[in-house]
């Protein structure tokens, strides 16, 4: 297998931190061109910080990480504080990065860089709102033809919504964005709510992590630590979901993961339901396919792989 290129477009968030090191972790399927930064789960001064806290501890201190946009199209953000903790990496106690920021925006990354390589080989890794990702296409149509696939954690079918009862939260903050990202006709690969809910961080899967005996090990363990103590009183779930190393994870082995090419809109109108992924599941209308919505994960394939890849760092 030849390792694809990629570009991470995060809001680290813990699980954004968990994507990001499996990556890091598995250069023989994912050659990573840089990190683009958003502002979602916490503001961008965050985020951006966040990823390259992440990037010292796996000992990866030469990866691009750029600073994206701090607001969405068109609406004020909104951010995750109640889910990840003030700093959006609350858990474990990690040193202040040394590593600066890359210099220019991360918008003009993605374009200089799509513009540089040929038709349909960078595959896009938004795990954030898609801020970056619309701009970047609005301001460059000509980068839309480079993009192998989009591969985005996002939206939900039967569960529906976690930051309202209808939206997941990436969509919502930005639907605005998400509504170009659906339309630009590029191959798109989607982990909803349906998917990363089914992948919980349980106590043996966390001591596995644990018992890695590394910084990383640790670092992540502390992490979900912090992270899950949400959703077990929100669901009442065994473990907090990790939603965005989904994305990773299917980049590595798609046979974990099994879903249908449908049509997926999103609601940008609507005050009550803003931001749902109307995804078209049953194939009940002729509105044409326009991604490959997942519906189910091997879990224990899942954290085999995570645990695996981990211990390499
Ligand atoms: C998504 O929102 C954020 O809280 C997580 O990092 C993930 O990307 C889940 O709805
Ligand atoms: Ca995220």
């Amino acid at each position: 297998m030849t390792s694809r290129k990629i570009i991470i477009d995060t809001d680290p968030g813990q699980d954004d931190a968990v994507a990001i090191l499996l990556a890091l972790a598995s250069p023989e399927e994912v050659e990573l061109l840089g990190i683009t930064c958003v502002a979602g789960n916490v503001p961008l001064s965050y985020t951006t910080k966040n990823a390259r806290i992440i990037c010292e501890l796996a000992g990866k201190t030469d990866v691009l990480v750029y600073a994206g946009c701090d607001a969405p199209l068109a609406r004020k953000l909104v951010t995750a504080e109640h889910v990840h903790g003030r700093t959006g990496l609350d858990g474990p106690d990690l040193p202040d990065p040394h590593m600066p920021l890359a210099e220019g925006h991360a918008v003009d990354f993605l374009i200089e860089t799509l513009r540089s390589h040929p038709a349909g080989s960078v595959t896009l890794c938004p795990i954030g709102p898609l801020t970056n990702i619309a701009t970047a296409f609005k301001k460059a149509p000509d980068i839309i033809e480079k993009v192998q696939e989009i591969v985005l954690m996002g939206g939900a079918y039967f569960q529906v919504g976690n930051i309202t009862p209808a939206a997941e939260f990436n969509i919502y903050v930005d639907p605005e964005a998400a509504g170009i990202v659906f339309a630009a006709g590029v191959p798109i690969v989607v982990m909803p709510l349906d998917v990363t809910h089914q992948v919980l961080v349980t106590r043996a899967r966390n001591d596995a992590i644990r018992g890695l005996g590394t910084p990383v090990g640790t670092a992540v363990a502390q992490m979900t630590d912090f992270f899950e103590r949400y959703d077990r009183e929100k669901y009442g779930s065994d473990g907090a979901p990790l939603h965005d190393p989904c994305v990773i994870a299917y980049l590595i082995r798609p046979e974990l993961f099994s879903g249908r090419h449908i049509n997926v809109e999103i609601e940008t109108a609507s005050e009550l339901t803003l931001g749902m992924t109307v995804a078209d599941w049953w194939r009940v209308t002729d509105r044409p396919a326009n991604a490959t919505f997942m519906g189910s994960v091997d879990a224990d394939g899942f954290f085999d792989l995570l645990t695996e890849r981990l211990a390499r760092l």
